[in-house]
């Protein structure tokens, strides 16, 4: 009984960093820890079933054992071994439990019957990741993505969802900490960090240098968005000197008509213009009624129509910024994030000290609702975001485990 409660306290002392677990039941694994966090490595299968086992740390004995009894832990200020599945579990890692473990199972005559050996790896985790932008002079921008903390991060870049691809490239690639977009890209642009423990990300909208949002509408069916007041650039087609005519409906009614260079109509004139020589129409001071569904129909010199295309044009008001707030609650800590101005559709999500909530942090609320119910003895960096698509913005709190909530 006594073994029982030990035990007990040692599980209750488990530090609330992050627990890493390892199969290290075949030989040769690799296995990786977070500095000040905690690894389940398992070892063997029931080892009632192992007349005898020993485990060393380059040479130095840690644990030694017979079936269910273990008789040495020299490690048994940091850790616990569950004989019923050979877990060997170690509480606040340090740099120095980095390093080659051998394990090795002999019969009750003392016959070595099995030998493997595991790698273990202890990282630093990821705290926090930085993104800066930077426009360069042809209208092509540099981003810079850097974190904190951190052992060996390996870095990754999406648009919209989709890994970066060397059409949006001009310098670096999906792995570097440090590229170079080709102009005029739009969307969203999310920079993650990694390492084997951990992994954080960061994101921002992006607009052209001067601020715009810009889409390409060449294909059909293509959603762009626009920010209210602001810019947007729409790529109709390329250069209209091979195009007999062209003509731009918004939901039936005219907004273009041209003829190779020459724009016969733009009956939004005093706040567009149109640029024949890369078919880019850019509209100013966005009004919610410029969005809707717009039509292109491209006609050869006898009049016949050689292509149609519609783009769907949403304008949102952007997120200007957020509030987040906590409270302690008998059963948790509600935290309550809210875009305080405009923003139109938010999207919401939550990290804490840099990784996504999980299920298991959550009493009620997932990564994506506004109000969350946060389990207790949960402390660390909060983060909220709020997005659209054409902003992004963020607010942070730190919150302390609740205390004599009644
Ligand atoms: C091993 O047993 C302990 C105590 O019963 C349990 O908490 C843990 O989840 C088990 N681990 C595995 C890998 O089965
Ligand atoms: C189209 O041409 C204008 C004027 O030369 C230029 O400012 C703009 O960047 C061009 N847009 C695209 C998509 O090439």
């Amino acid at each position: 009984m006594e073994a029982v409660v030990g035990l007990l306290i040692m599980l209750l002392g488990v530090s609330l960093g992050a627990e890493t677990f390892c199969d290290g039941r075949r030989d040769g694994v690799q296995c990786f820890g977070a500095l000040g966090g905690t690894v389940v490595l398992q070892l063997m299968d029931n080892a009632s079933e192992i007349p005898r086992y020993d485990w060393r740390k380059n040479g130095t004995r840690i644990l030694n054992g017979r079936k269910k009894y273990f008789l040495i832990n020299t490690m048994e200020t940091r850790s616990v071994f569950i004989p019923s599945n050979g877990t060997f579990l170690i509480n606040n890692l340090i740099r120095t439990d980095g390093g080659q473990y051998t394990l090795r199972l002999q019969d009750s005559d003392g016959r070595q019957t099995g030998k493997q050996t595991l790698q273990l790896f202890i990282q630093a985790p990821v705290s926090s990741v930085l993104l800066v932008s930077e426009c360069l002079s042809e209208g092509q921008m540099k981003v810079s993505c850097s974190s904190e903390g951190g052992d060996s991060p390996q870095y990754s870049w999406t648009l919209d969802g989709n890994t970066l691809t060397d059409s949006e490239l001009l310098s670096g690639t999906t792995e570097t900490n440090i590229i170079i977009l080709k102009q005029n890209l739009s969307g969203r642009l999310v920079c993650s960090v990694r390492n084997h423990i951990s992994r954080v990300s960061n994101e921002t909208i992006l607009t052209t240098c001067d601020g715009k949002t810009f889409c390409d509408g060449r294909r059909d069916g293509v959603q762009c968005f626009g920010a209210l007041g602001g810019t947007v650039v729409l790529q109709l087609m390329d250069n209209t000197s091979e195009i007999h005519r062209y003509l731009w409906n918004k939901d039936g009614t005219i907004i273009l008509y041209g003829r190779k260079n020459t724009i016969i109509i733009n009956t939004m004139k005093t706040r567009s213009v149109f640029i024949p020589s890369n078919g880019t129409f850019l509209i100013n001071n966005l009004i919610r009624t410029d969005g809707g569904q717009y039509t292109l129909k491209l006609q050869d010199s006898d009049g016949r129509q050689t292509a149609e295309r519609t783009l769907q044009l949403f304008i949102q008001a952007p997120v200007s910024s957020v509030l987040l707030v906590s409270e302690c609650l008998s059963e948790g800590q509600m935290c309550m994030c809210r875009s305080s101005e405009g923003g139109d559709s938010p999207q919401y999500s939550w990290t804490l000290d840099g990784n996504t909530l999980t299920d298991s942090e959550l009493l009620s609320g997932t990564n994506e609702t506004n109000i969350i119910i946060l389990k207790q003895n949960l402390s660390g960096r909060l983060v909220c975001s709020v997005r659209n698509h054409i902003s992004c913005v963020s607010n942070e709190l730190m919150i302390s485990v609740c205390r004599d909530v009644l």
